[in-house]
């Protein structure tokens, strides 16, 4: 096995040589179709389609050579152990539906029907998909956000300690490390702690998949100790969209049963661009990684010394540089407003929340990306005029904003099935009331506001006076609630009682 082999990438070029004819899927045909549009009337879409021409050519399926990802034994298992070596893995699962697969398919493998499993409040929602679709049980840690940032969010060891003494028939815990912000939390103790109990630590590190390529960045989950970890290889390395991957390590987890999971819940068709550019992605670390992460960390560092010097904004601080998260300090411009200040200027952030916006590069950033961010953010502190006197008077409503995530306590267990999507179509036992009328109804729905991504109410749990307050607060400062039933936080599903 040597790392500057690219398997899967050579395999379709070695495929691509030969001038193959197809008489196989995918209908495409390596993109000839859009030969026969050339000339057409419909020149205008001719001209538009052509871009999809050089990822048709690659576009291609499981046949002879190209090995099957579900058995794999020639290219993509090649590959794949390439990978769990550089990530450090026993096992690298390639993932061509996101980080959400992997964190399914980890959920479905350690949980049966009514399993119980120990999780972080912040964790995606595929997570709580996965716990619907195995019918199982979960018991959630207290949140620990710090009140000054809202970003922030501790797993303490004594908070888990009492759970595993409390639950000892969980089955694993499983936590999201980094948060979207690039904070983290302490891993490498708390892999220890779970590994007392003898039960796997699953970690979504979806956005996490640079850690460890250079010493400046946090260390990664696998290195950390943890049994299973999904990465979205897409997000913060270089793969294509839903390019992701699943690592295990040691024996806690069953890897036959992990495949199984996989093989129910991917493609029986899965995408070889993107398992290709997962190969890609891995021999780019090897080869540039730590080289291109230096060269962008120091503008990195260079940028943020700017900002602080010589401008009205503001940065937090955290542990994954290539994450900034940054805030107007005289409180002129709400974080939408600077995403919109910047993106009429060409420049697309990668989320806003009401104070924040926060920016993400990688490894592929240039110096031309930061001096463009360095020369807009100049103009959009003329434009806007913000005035130093009023530096950091805004904060103080957001402490409070965030006083009540601070109270939630170790939940009871939580049992999810599917049926729970359907409670509104169950008019027999839930109702939809005013948010108002709800305080003392016990919800009938999981209610998350984003930011911070935190479930706030979880099915089952009696809705406080401090829950409508803080409810209504997110919803006015221009928090989203996804998959709520009604998203403009106006109203709850409750459970109707007898
Ligand atoms: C913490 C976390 N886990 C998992 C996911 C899902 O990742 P993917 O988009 O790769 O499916 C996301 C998506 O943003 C996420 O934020």
């Amino acid at each position: 096995m040597r790392q500057s082999d690219l398997p899967l990438l050579e395999a379709l070029h070695r495929y691509k040589g030969q001038a193959p004819s197809s008489y196989h899927v995918p209908g495409h045909k390596s993109g000839v179709f859009l030969s026969k549009l050339e000339g057409t009337s419909d020149s205008v879409v001719y001209d538009k389609a052509l871009i999809f021409k050089t990822l048709l050519n690659i576009d291609i399926t499981e046949i002879t050579g190209l090995d099957d990802l579900h058995e794999p034994s020639g290219v993509i298992a090649e590959a794949q152990a390439l990978a769990a070596d550089c990530f450090g893995a026993d096992h690298t699962f390639f993932l061509v539906n996101g980080s959400t697969v992997g964190n399914l398919s980890l959920i479905l493998t350690v949980c049966e029907p009514g399993d119980l499993i120990i999780l972080s409040r912040n964790v995606h929602k595929s997570v709580i998909h996965g716990l619907m679709l195995a019918g199982a049980k979960a018991v959630f840690l207290p949140a620990n956000v710090d009140a000054s940032t809202g970003f922030s969010y501790e797993v303490y060891s004594q908070h888990l300690k009492e759970a595993l003494e409390q639950y000892p028939q969980a089955k694993a815990v499983f936590l999201t490390n980094p948060n979207y912000y690039g904070l983290t939390i302490d891993l490498e103790s708390i892999a220890q702690l779970v590994h007392e109990y003898n039960i796997p630590l699953l970690v979504d590190e979806a956005h996490g998949a640079h850690f460890g390529i250079h010493p400046k960045l946090p260390k990664s989950a696998l290195a950390c100790g943890a049994d299973g970890v999904v990465q979205s290889t897409h997000k913060m390395l270089t793969a294509m969209t839903m390019g992701s991957m699943l690592h295990i390590q040691g024996a806690r987890l069953d890897v036959t049963l992990v495949k199984q999971r996989l093989s129910m819940l991917q493609s029986s068709s899965p995408s070889y661009p993107i398992m290709a550019s997962l190969d890609l992605a891995r021999w780019l670390i090897i080869h540039y990684g730590y080289a291109w992460a230096e060269d962008v960390i120091n503008e990195i560092e260079a940028f943020k010394i700017w900002v602080k010097d010589e401008t009205h904004f503001g940065i937090w601080d955290n542990d994954d540089p290539f994450k900034i998260m940054m805030f107007d300090r005289t409180g002129s411009l709400s974080g939408y407003e600077l995403q919109q200040a910047l993106e009429a200027r060409g420049c697309y952030i990668e989320m806003a929340d009401p104070e924040n916006t926060l920016i993400l590069l990688s490894l592929a950033s240039t110096k031309q990306d930061i001096e463009k961010l360095v020369e807009n953010l100049k103009e959009i502190q003329l434009v806007f005029r913000l005035k130093e006197q009023e530096i950091e008077a805004h904060f103080t409503n957001k402490v409070s904003r965030l006083e009540y995530i601070k109270q939630l306590k170790l939940s009871k267990p939580v049992h999810f099935h599917l049926s729970q999507w359907k409670g509104h179509k169950n008019p027999d036992q839930t109702t939809l009331v005013l948010l108002e009328n709800a305080i003392g109804e016990c919800s009938a729905e999981m209610i998350i506001p984003y930011p911070p991504g935190i479930p706030v109410l979880l099915s089952g749990e009696t809705i406080t006076k401090e829950i409508v307050v803080y409810l209504k607060k997110c919803a006015d400062m221009g928090a989203r609630f996804q998959d709520a039933y009604d998203s403009s936080m106006q109203s709850v599903l409750i459970y109707k009682s007898n």
